[in-house]
């Protein structure tokens, strides 16, 4: 590909269909913001640079971390799309030899493969103008092409057009090839005559007809891909889109997925082959879950790292942790951000872990909290232990070393350390160290009053 055109992506807009305070760009599709792909899409083509241009929400817009070859410009007012292309213009014009690429920030199913064969005509035909179109079934929101006597072509917008020409079903898609040069010189011409009273950057096609310049039209055959996103719906629909492709790819990729239509799992997720995802199943952020793992119903897995041959039981939810090979999770299993479990470990229901490191083989079976803990391996936590590990000021830290044995119903005060191979007897409150090898049980003795039950009836009778 000729590297000498620039890409310019249009992104200053609000999105007022949206009805957003978040700028439209930045909401996130399968956890990747719309702006991403259009970028993706661009970087692929390998244009000597990215320029975004940018107004509404401008510093969050530029906080999304994109390559360093990506530029910004800024669109002080938002006043239509060829507004936005002129806030472009002194960089236009240092480098008027070249082409450029503008397309609208919300074209999110657009691939490079879709724009490769328009970058082609245009250096095929030397056109001054090569845009993309698309034969709509449903072209909604989208600008229509007219094509008038002697080659004259138009693009008339939805909220314009008359009846007939709404009929029209070929339709503008929003990605233009402009000579720099030509689209310097008719820029200036464009007015704000319209329903919207914005400068249309559609309007440029029929003052450079007019003018009688070369323009080309690449038909996409791809037209399902062609949605651009301007409401919830339509971003309800993209997300459809993209989340069944997801799931396809990971098909072919040799993972099961039982019920596709329940299934979500974001674009970065990455998953090992014979791994099994039960219905209902959510994983979410740059997740990567390993080979021969089972994923149970109604678990939900964010920005987590899962070994292989992991079985997570139904309704666990994992945020930000690591799961080592051959472990068993769940059923309602709740591990917070930074919980490792190592190798061979048994954490069951109903146990939450917060910053904790959980030891090869240890094993949590029942109701447990274990916060900033290490705990080594061949641990055994009894039903209903906890680490008071807040002191109301700030977090302590409990260690239990290999092979100690907690009894039911343990309260360990932090800081606190629990010796190797040490016990601790059920219904203890821990509050000082425990020695290896030791046993140690903190809770007031049992007493007993034989008969004592049967004299206060006699009292009562
Ligand atoms: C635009 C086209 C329409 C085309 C459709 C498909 C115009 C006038 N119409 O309509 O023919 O079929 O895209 O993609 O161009 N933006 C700015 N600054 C502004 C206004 C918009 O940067 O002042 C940006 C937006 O952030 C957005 C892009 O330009 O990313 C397109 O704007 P949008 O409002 O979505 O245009 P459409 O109405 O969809
Ligand atoms: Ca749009």
């Amino acid at each position: 590909m000729r590297q000498n055109f620039i890409a310019l992506i249009l992104a200053a807009g609000k999105g007022t269909r949206f009805k957003s305070e978040k700028i439209k760009v930045l909401h996130p599709l399968l956890g990747k913001s719309m702006l991403r792909f259009v970028v993706d899409c661009i970087f692929r083509l390998n244009p000597a640079n990215i320029y975004v241009v940018v107004g509404y929400q401008k510093e969050e817009v530029k906080k999304e971390t994109f390559s360093k070859k990506v530029e910004f410009v800024v669109q002080k007012e938002r006043l239509g799309t060829a507004h936005a292309v002129l806030a472009a213009r002194e960089i236009l014009q240092k480098q008027q030899e070249k082409d450029v690429l503008v397309m609208n920030g919300d074209l999110v199913l657009l691939r490079a493969e879709m724009l490769m064969p328009m970058l082609k005509l245009h250096q095929k035909e030397d056109n001054s103008l090569t845009f993309l179109s698309a034969e709509l079934e449903n072209p909604r929101s989208f600008g229509r092409i007219i094509r008038g006597e002697s080659n004259l072509i138009k693009i008339v917008e939805e909220k314009d057009a008359t009846p007939s020409q709404r009929c029209i079903k070929e339709s503008n898609v929003g990605v233009y090839l402009f000579k720099i040069k030509d689209l310097l010189e008719a820029l200036p011409k464009i007015s704000n005559k319209n329903k919207k009273g914005e400068y249309y950057l559609t309007d440029i096609i029929e003052i450079m007809s007019r003018e009688k310049k070369k323009i080309g039209t690449y038909k996409t055959p791809e037209s399902s891909e062609v949605i651009g996103i301007n409401d919830r719906n339509e971003l309800a629909r993209a997300i459809e889109i993209l989340r069944r492709r997801k799931i396809k790819s990971l098909a072919e990729s040799g993972v099961t997925i039982y019920d596709p239509a329940s299934t979500w799992i974001d674009l970065d997720v990455k998953i090992g082959r014979d791994t099994t995802i039960y219905p209902s199943v959510i994983v979410e952020g740059k997740s990567v879950i390993g080979k021969q793992c089972k994923i149970y119903p109604f678990s939900h897995v964010v920005d987590s790292k899962i070994g292989d041959r992991v079985n997570i039981l139904t309704s666990t939810m994992i945020e930000k942790s690591i799961i080592k090979d051959d472990s068993r999770v769940g059923p309602f299993t709740h591990l917070r951000s930074k919980s490792v479990l190592m190798r061979g470990t048994k954490v069951g229901n109903f146990v939450e872990m917060k910053n904790t490191v959980f030891g090869r083989n240890s094993k949590a079976g029942h109701f447990s909290y274990l916060g900033d803990s290490e705990i080594e391996e061949d641990v055994n936590i009894g039903a209903g232990t906890i680490t008071c590990n807040y002191d109301g000021q700030k977090k302590n830290k409990t260690v239990i070393e290999a092979g100690a044995f907690i009894g039911s119903g343990t309260e360990l005060v932090a800081p606190v350390k629990v010796g190797r191979e040490a016990y601790i007897g059920a219904g203890s409150t821990i509050t000082k160290d425990v020695s290896r090898e030791a046993l140690a049980v903190a809770r007031s003795k049992q007493v007993e009053r034989p008969g004592w039950a049967r004299r206060k009836r006699k009292k009562t009778d």
